[in-house]
């Protein structure tokens, strides 16, 4: 079984939080129709499901994309803009040799996200000067040889209030609780749930605009992974060396949002309280899930964030 397809006027399945027919549909009809074909001579792989090969490649673009999320961390202080940590993203990743995914993606420019406060995701870095007690996700994507990984982290600037810490901590749990709910061959929609029980048990609400997504050769592929249980969505199945995110965002209020009318990127909650996100690359294995783009020295499985922590101060 598949997915209900988007209309031309739903949301994108890729999470770009565009209109389907400006932005994957030209591209899913031209695979559908074999426009794309690789050459007669090359053996055809399945873009969807990696062979040991594959597998390591995604293994090492995962692993580059957690070390600048190791390095670009210590960064996020009062006082930097978070143009300042896009240039940051940027030279670290061209110096070693690697290309940011974001950089002309779908018309973006910069080399990540920032998403502050009430910024649900794709938050576009600027001028925007960072203060004690915000709130930030940044989103880092990296291609290396062709392969993407991508992964994101809220971080605390400085203390910050009870309600930021709580829902910093529900999203957190919330990716985790998805990742421990997946089996080989389990289907996408063990995520949402999973996802809704940790946001409901918090009082807070699951974004249901933006998707996680298949990943790979490709930024955003299939099976698109919605944050949310319900039953139009979600009943294809992972079965191992499939790649794909898990990236809850949840907010406090509503969880609508609403995206900037002049940069056409930045999504708000609707309500303008706050929002908050992690994101892992997975492999599924023969024996289960992998997380490949655990980083050595951000928060773990089981973290709790608290003001007294190795604080980004
Ligand atoms: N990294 C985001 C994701 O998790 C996508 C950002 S696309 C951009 O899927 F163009 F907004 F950068
Ligand atoms: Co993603
Ligand atoms: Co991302």
């Amino acid at each position: 079984m598949k997915d209900r397809k988007p209309g031309p006027n739903d949301a994108c399945w890729c999470g770009s939080g565009r209109k389907y027919k400006k932005c994957h549909q030209a591209q899913d009809q031209a695979g559908a129709q074999g426009v794309v074909q690789p050459p007669a001579a090359t053996p055809r792989r399945d873009p969807l499901h990696l062979d040991e090969e594959e597998r390591n490649s995604m293994r090492r673009a995962c692993a580059f994309n957690a070390q600048l999320m190791d390095y670009i961390r210590d960064y996020v202080k009062p006082g930097i803009s978070t143009g300042e940590i896009d240039q940051l993203v940027h030279d670290y990743t061209i110096q070693h040799g690697h290309t940011p995914a974001t950089l002309g993606y779908r018309g973006y420019t910069k080399s990540c996200c920032t998403s502050v406060n009430e910024v649900i995701c794709h938050g576009v870095p600027g001028t925007q000067v960072l203060k004690e007690g915000d709130i930030i996700n940044v989103d880092l994507t990296s291609i290396v040889d062709g392969w993407h990984g991508d992964q994101s982290e809220t971080l605390l600037v400085g203390a910050v209030s009870d309600e930021a810490l709580r829902v910093t901590q529900c999203s957190f749990d919330a990716m985790w609780a998805a990742i421990d709910a997946l089996t080989p061959g389990c289907k996408v929609k063990e995520i949402g749930r999973a996802i809704q029980r940790v946001a409901k048990a918090a009082g807070f609400s699951v974004v249901k605009e933006f998707f996680g997504h298949g990943i790979g050769k490709r930024f955003h592929q299939r099976p698109h992974i919605p944050h949310f249980a319900e039953n139009s969505h979600g009943n294809e199945t992972l079965d191992p060396g499939m790649c794909f995110t898990i990236e809850p965002m949840i907010n406090v209020g509503s969880w609508r949002s609403e995206v900037d009318r002049f940069d056409n990127w930045t999504a708000y909650t609707i309500d303008r309280k706050l929002s908050a996100q992690f994101e892992h690359t997975i492999l599924m294995t023969e024996k289960g899930p992998e997380v490949m783009t655990l980083t050595k020295r951000g928060p773990q499985r089981g973290h709790k964030f608290t003001n007294s922590q190795p604080a980004n101060v």
